[in-house]
């Protein structure tokens, strides 16, 4: 069993990818329920992006009240970032231990970027998605191999420098003073379309005549703000021009 979160499909693209090489089931964890019907002899598995180097609130929050029907033979998780997971993996694994869980490896991917609501972040060129892309899919093959062997104790993650500082400091003011959906808004382009609200994992945006409205509950994943149509939704001014990616959408564009 495969649980997963993502936003802009990058870490989706993963779960499905490794599910589809382990023979597994996976399940969206905002569609979930709390009870997880793992059989016995099963391994679990989580699959997530890094937020502000840590593991997204949401996915801790899952893992605290979840509750598992047999307890897992095997647990691994891999993480994706567009950069660096800094002590993403301490944080979970004690997320893990907390829950009665023992994590027994886990595995971090470099994936194009998506966090654009903070002056000085931008997303990859089209030439460095690529070569992300092409990277992680060669590697998840190996990756599949590992968990399917049931490896123990293997921790590859990405930390950069400064992780103590990005996960233990950095992350709680990210979540204390950066992340609130006041700044979001639509443009005049804005077409009505409704796909803003269908899109949000959160279910934090509903359509009043024909106009989003955030509800307050916002995790600043930006799957709104990437799968308009328009272009026409923006953070203050600090995602102006900076344009838009999911994975898959050069894809579907061309
Ligand atoms: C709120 C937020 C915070 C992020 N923080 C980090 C980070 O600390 N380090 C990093 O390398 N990438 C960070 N990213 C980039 C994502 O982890 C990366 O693009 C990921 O693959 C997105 O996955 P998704 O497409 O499944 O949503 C952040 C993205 C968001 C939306
Ligand atoms: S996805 Fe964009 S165009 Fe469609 S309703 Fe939302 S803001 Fe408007
Ligand atoms: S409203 Fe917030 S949680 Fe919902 S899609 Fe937009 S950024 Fe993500």
């Amino acid at each position: 069993m495969i649980l997963y979160f993502s936003a802009c499909g990058n870490s989706r693209w993963v779960a499905e990818t490794l599910a589809d090489k382990l023979g597994e089931r996976s399940l969206f964890i905002p569609d979930a329920s709390d009870e997880v019907d793992l059989q016995e002899g099963e391994a679990l598995g989580v699959v997530f992006p890094v937020y502000a180097w840590a593991p997204p609130r949401l996915v801790s929050d899952y893992i605290r009240r979840m509750r598992l029907r047999n307890k897992p033979a095997y647990v691994w998780f891999v993480c994706t970032c567009g950069d660096e997971a800094a002590f993403t993996h301490r944080v979970f694994q004690r997320v893990l231990r907390k829950a009665g869980l023992r994590l027994d490896a886990c595995f971090c991917l470099q994936m194009p970027e998506t966090y654009l609501a903070f002056p000085g972040f931008a997303l990859d060129t089209p030439e460095n998605e690529k070569r992300k892309i092409a990277k992680a899919e060669a590697e998840l093959p190996r990756i599949a191999e590992l968990i399917d062997r049931r490896e123990q104790g293997r921790f590859e993650t990405l930390r950069g420098k400064f992780p103590w500082l990005k996960t233990y400091v950095m992350q709680p003011v990210f979540y204390r003073f950066i992340i609130a959906d006041r700044r979001f808004r639509a443009n005049a382009q804005c077409t009505g379309c409704g796909r803003c609200e269908r899109e949000c994992p959160l279910h934090n945006i509903r359509m009043a005549e024909g106009r989003p409205e955030w509800q307050g509950h916002c995790t600043h994943c930006m799957s709104c703000y990437h799968h308009c149509p328009a272009n026409a939704i923006h953070y203050g001014s600090f995602t102006e021009g900076k344009g838009q990616y999911y994975f898959g959408r050069n894809l579907r564009n061309k």
